[in-house]
């Protein structure tokens, strides 16, 4: 399990939700900088285009020709008119001639705005002046199409801006803060749910992943809804896997087959050495090649339960099986002196699993036990819904073996029955291809093996 740090170190939407957030944050308090505290002038420009682009739209024109716009003459009701009435010390506006000449203005002035120590300028389109020893905001701007050469000017006082706090040096209202930390929680709450989203089909890729194992290796992982950056990653792990089963195949292919011609040689020498006269040594070579002949069958099966195409799923009655391994092994039983008893019958115990490899699980337990138990014991084996465990009265494993005794070819130090040290690792690779756990314990006296099929 990661630590939470080292999650947030490694983990890529937050890497991106983290990435993202200080973006934003940066972005924002860097437009509102710019807008209001380094340049408030900005606004104001803003605020005085904006009057101008207004009044241009109520212009008409007047019984001279020339462009008017008057309080008195225009509709009473109108918001515009009432402003510029009740502001009239602060807000104002007038139509400037080709001549510099007011030929319309919101109050009496008659005289074209320009900076301060200045005549008139058409040209001149933003600046300030002072009037009654008040700063003002004022913006000209040509007229067009019919009024030629005539300005529009419109001019607010400092102290009008600032009643509405327009020129204070940190303007950013409680309201426009909260929309904007409101803003950023909501897009960082998108990007996680996209991010989530766009994860998606790589959890489900690590899925897959995980459940490849030498025994499933036909499984390849899906590119549909993969992000286009992951897809080469995706195929090339893809490729990686194809090459890996094919190596894989080759590899079984050859245990099979040198197993397979091992086999049928060797049943020519033991025929000769039968049809040999007897002596002393005949019975140690007959020893040796039956110990040889073990050796491959365990290989050539260790090679067939390895691959998927060995197993044919069904619905099988597990009392069937064991009781066919039991009569399989009788003759190995009485042999030794053993029997083979089997303690709790459940007819009813189905299972979906394939019944040959499942024999040769049981068999090699019930071997194990057979070579294991002294003469005159039993074996016992008990069913229950989930198990089955092959108990014997031997000698029992050696604690430190216990881990041991899975792996392929160990077989315990000094020990006199012949085996090949594969059949546990076979039984492994059975238990584990469906989906089972095989373990080993001690008794005492004795050893159980339980084959745990729970799901
Ligand atoms: N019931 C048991 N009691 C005591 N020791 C056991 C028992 N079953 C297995 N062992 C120990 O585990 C070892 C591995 O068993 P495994 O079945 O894998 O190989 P093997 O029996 O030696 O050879 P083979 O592949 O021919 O079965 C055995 O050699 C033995 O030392
Ligand atoms: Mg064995």
């Amino acid at each position: 399990m990661l630590s939470l740090k080292n999650r947030f170190k490694h983990s890529l939407k937050y890497r991106l939700i983290i990435t993202f957030f200080v973006a934003l944050t940066l972005l924002i308090s860097g437009i509102y900088s710019y807008l209001f505290v380094m340049n408030p002038n900005l606004l104001i420009g803003h605020i005085l285009n904006e009057q101008a682009e207004f009044l241009i739209d109520e212009i008409y024109t007047n019984s001279m020709g020339e462009p008017e716009l008057s309080i008195q003459k225009s509709n009473q009701d109108a918001h515009w008119v009432w402003i510029y009435e009740t502001l009239n010390e602060d807000l104002f506006f007038q139509i400037v001639d080709p001549q510099g000449e007011v030929v319309s203005a919101s109050t009496r002035q008659t005289k074209a705005f320009a900076p301060d120590n200045t005549s008139y300028n058409k040209h001149t389109s933003n600046f300030t002046f002072t009037r009654n020893n008040k700063l003002f905001y004022g913006l000209s701007e040509p007229l067009k199409a019919a009024y030629t050469g005539y300005n529009i000017q419109v001019a607010t006082s400092l102290r009008l801006l600032e009643v509405f706090q327009i020129t204070k040096r940190s303007p950013i209202s409680k309201t426009v803060l909260l929309v904007s930390i409101l803003s950023l929680f909501i897009v960082s709450f998108a990007v996680i749910i996209t991010i989530h989203f766009m994860l998606r089909p790589l959890r489900k890729a690590s899925d897959i992943a995980s459940k490849i194992t030498p025994q499933n290796i036909q499984g390849r992982l899906s590119m549909a809804e993969m992000p286009s950056e992951l897809i080469p990653l995706i195929s090339a792990f893809n490729e990686a896997l194809e090459r890996l089963e094919q190596g894989f195949k080759v590899q079984q292919e050859f245990l099979a087959t040198a197993a397979h011609e091992l086999k049928t040689p060797l049943a020519l020498i033991r025929g000769e050495i039968e049809m040999l006269e007897k002596t002393n040594s005949k019975n140690l070579i007959l020893e040796d090649v039956d110990h040889i002949s073990r050796q491959i069958n365990q290989l050539l099966h260790l090679a067939e339960v390895r691959e998927s195409h060995n197993y044919t799923f069904q619905d099988i009655t597990l009392v069937n099986t064991v009781n066919d391994t039991i009569k399989y092994l009788s003759r190995l039983s009485k042999k030794h002196g053993t029997s083979i008893r089997l303690i709790q019958i459940n007819k009813d115990i189905h299972l979906n699993a394939d019944a040959s490899t499942l024999f040769i699980l049981l068999k090699n337990l019930i071997e194990n036990a057979i070579y294991h138990s002294p003469s005159g014991t039993t074996i016992d084996i008990t069913m229950t819904k989930n198990t089955v465990s092959v108990r014997d009265y031997g000698q029992g494993i050696n604690e430190e073996h216990l881990n041991l005794i899975f792996k392929r070819f160990w077989r315990a130090p000094k020990q006199k029955i012949h085996g090949a040290g594969l059949g546990l690792a076979i039984c492994m690779e059975i238990a584990t291809f469906h989906g089972w756990k095989v373990t080993a314990k001690n008794s005492s006296p004795g050893a159980s093996f339980v084959l745990d099929m729970s799901p």
